[in-house]
């Protein structure tokens, strides 16, 4: 079976910590995004995939060279200008089989590929569509069904009063190769707005398989982060087993150095070579990853840091985001939602207030700290 996945998209709704890499490489548990897409795929008989690229297109390729570390064979497929969703499968036709998958490449799932390959066989589908649950489908593809499946109408992001169903679109398409003929080659073009509008218009059939798996979108820092706490709190799953389930706090501690008067509580993951200085404290789900220090007193709860993150002393994270080779100043604090991006120098004493964003800049200056600042404190989330 092949895929193709689309990842061709700049991740703006993720910066700053999309600057410097794409949302497919963003570190999920310290591993890229994809690498867990790409066990996900594996562990479904899924070995032949065509990684659709646009924006920064080296950083995948360097990583994941010709897949075979991985498992899989991985064919490369870089669009000089954004070809959109479907004109993205359309670019790589030549290469696809009479059935196919198609997986939005931001999202991270444990639905039964299977089960719906042989529901898409069963209906004589020309397209599946993955089909989950959510709160708010306003920021979706919304999906409406008859009874059998057979899908009724797509709309792309109605206003959450006009969404009829909370199902919506999530972003796994099992598709025939006769409706490669409806997308137009060598032009921008959407599953979403355009291919599937017009196959309900033409009576093509198109069915919905919904499922109650595990499913999320890490399009959103809020959802990167909600990401990490699903995994952590064993409430996601990721094909890639070892740091994923953690079940001990402490074995997950292995790979750092934690000064014996510091605190490490509930599920936490530290990368090499990370040193917990004294009277520091980790509240989890915090991840950390390669040579990240926390100096004396410095306080952080359900967070995660890229590498080479410093954190300063007294220092309070909570909730928040930190990209690679920042350093946070003594006495800062960093309230809930806060996202720096890479080579932020914070100064010391600095307050970032709930859902601050702070670039790449290394000049930025943060918020500075109001007059009588909460000070930084030891424990961010009250008793434990
Ligand atoms: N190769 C390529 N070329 N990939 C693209 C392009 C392109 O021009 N445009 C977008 N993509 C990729 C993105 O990188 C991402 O992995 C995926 O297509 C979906 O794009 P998003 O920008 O993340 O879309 P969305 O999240 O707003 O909405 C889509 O996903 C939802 C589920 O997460 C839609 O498909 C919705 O209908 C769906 O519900
Ligand atoms: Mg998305």
């Amino acid at each position: 079976m092949k895929a193709v996945l689309l990842i061709g998209g700049e991740g703006t709704r993720l910066r700053p910590l999309t600057c410097n890499t794409v949302k497919a490489m963003v570190p999920i548990l310290n591993r890229p995004f994809l690498e867990h897409v790409i066990a996900y795929l594996k562990s479904h008989g899924v070995d032949d995939i065509v990684l659709a690229l646009c924006y920064l297109p080296d950083h995948v390729q360097s990583y994941f060279g010709d897949g075979s570390k991985h498992g899989v064979r991985l064919t490369y497929a870089v669009e000089d200008s954004p070809r959109g969703t479907a004109g993205a499968v359309k670019n790589v036709e030549g290469y696809l089989d009479d059935v196919f998958l198609v997986f939005n490449g931001d999202i991270l799932t444990d639905i039964d590929l299977t089960a719906m390959m042989a529901f898409h066989r069963a209906r004589k589908a020309n397209v599946t569509i993955a089909l989950t649950p959510v709160e708010d489908p306003s920021a979706y593809g919304v999906v409406e069904t008859e009874a059998d499946g057979r899908v009724r109408r797509f709309v792309e992001k109605p206003p959450r009063e006009e969404a009829t169903t909370n199902l919506i679109n999530a972003g796994v398409y099992i598709l025939d190769s006769d409706v490669l003929p409806h997308i137009p080659a060598n032009e921008r073009y959407m599953f979403e707005h355009d291919l599937y509008p017009k196959l309900l218009a033409r009576g093509v059939p198109v069915y919905g398989f919904p499922s109650e798996g595990y499913w999320i979108d890490i399009g959103t820092p809020e959802k990167y982060l909600q990401l990490h706490c699903d995994l952590l709190q064993g409430k996601g799953v990721t094909a890639l087993h070892s740091a994923a389930r953690p079940s001990d706090p402490a074995s997950v501690a292995r790979g750092g150095w934690v000064h014996p008067t510091a605190r490490v509580e509930g599920p936490v993951v530290l990368g090499h070579g990370c040193h917990i200085g004294p009277a520091a404290y980790l509240k989890g789900p915090v991840v950390l990853g390669e040579d990240c220090i926390i100096l004396e007193g410095a306080a952080i709860e359900g967070s995660v840091l890229w590498h080479h993150v410093r954190v300063g002393r007294q220092a309070v994270l909570r909730h928040c985001i930190v990209g690679d080779s920042t350093s946070i100043g003594d006495g800062s604090q960093l309230d809930t939602g806060s996202v720096v991006g890479d080579h932020v120098v914070i100064s010391p004493g600095s307050y970032l207030a709930p859902g601050t964003r702070l670039g790449d800049v290394s000049q930025e200056e943060p918020t500075p700290p109001p007059a009588g600042p909460p000070r930084a404190r030891q424990d961010p989330g009250g008793s434990p």
